[in-house]
């Protein structure tokens, strides 16, 4: 077991429909006790599906986690959430910057920090995704480019306690493409020495790093055996209780 424990979130991004949901979410919670001490479980579902989810975790050690937020509090944004609003259906956590953000909605490092503010604001934890592009990765930019997203989209003054980071390089997501172990151990010690760069020794060391991108019950034990690799960041293997449960009981292995 690392240091810093683990967090395997599931993202499910815009799947399923409100049974479906509470289906997952109930045998998410049904299996949760089976997980190793030290691994923290967090469920993203839809913000619709938010409080039936919550609902159906309530009393188990499942956390609940939101796909985004907007900056402000509150206010005329149609069809935004705010962080506050997560906070108060149960969230304990919320993604912001996912590359699926960044590129579909022009989400920018500025924006992201600000997101991630307003998360630590409404006592929330951030995730803050980074991850480079495929040509970034080809150029041989991909350390150089989420050290860069790190320093620009991570609140300074946050550590651990209140803020988690993913590596998610924007080819591996939902291709069945994972980085090489090497690979992601560097990517992950830049991340790492950008947190520390910016928060200095003791809180960039505190922070979980996360990794996602095609993380499956097969590949989620060397994966999480990678140094400064403290969790993952699940997509589409977190939408079947069983996988995401394996690649929890992978992180205790
Ligand atoms: P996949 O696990 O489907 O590759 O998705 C990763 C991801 O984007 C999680 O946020």
């Amino acid at each position: 077991m690392a240091e810093l424990g683990y967090l395997i979130a599931g993202n499910w991004k815009m799947n399923g429909l409100s049974g479906d949901a509470k289906a997952l979410a109930a045998a998410v919670a049904a299996g949760a006790g089976a997980a190793p001490a030290g691994v923290d479980l967090l469920i993203c579902p839809p913000a619709a599906h938010l409080a039936l989810a919550g609902d159906a975790i309530a009393g188990t050690a499942v956390r609940l986690g939101g796909q985004d937020c907007h900056e402000a509090a509150g206010g005329a944004f149609t069809g935004d959430i705010s962080a506050e609003m997560l906070k108060d259906l149960g969230c304990s956590h919320v993604i912001v910057g996912h590359s699926e953000r960044r590129d579909g909605h022009a989400e920018g490092d500025a924006l992201v920090w600000r997101k991630a503010s307003a998360a630590l604001r409404a006592g929330l934890i951030p995730i803050v995704c980074v991850g480079e592009t495929e040509q970034e990765r080809l150029s041989g930019k991909a350390e150089e480019t989420v050290a860069r997203q790190v320093r620009a989209s991570v609140p300074d003054g946050a550590d651990g306690t209140c803020l988690a980071v993913a590596y998610e390089p924007v080819w591996a997501i939902g291709s069945g493409r994972t980085p090489t172990n090497d690979e992601i151990a560097a990517v992950h010690k830049a991340m790492r020495a950008a947190l520390v760069g910016l928060l200095g020794d003791a809180k960039g060391a505190s922070v979980k790093l996360l990794y996602g991108g095609s993380v499956k019950p097969g590949n989620a034990k060397e994966i999480l055996a990678i140094h400064n690799v403290n969790g993952a960041l699940v997509g589409g293997a977190s939408l079947k209780a069983a996988d995401f449960l394996g690649i929890a009981a992978a992180a205790g292995a």
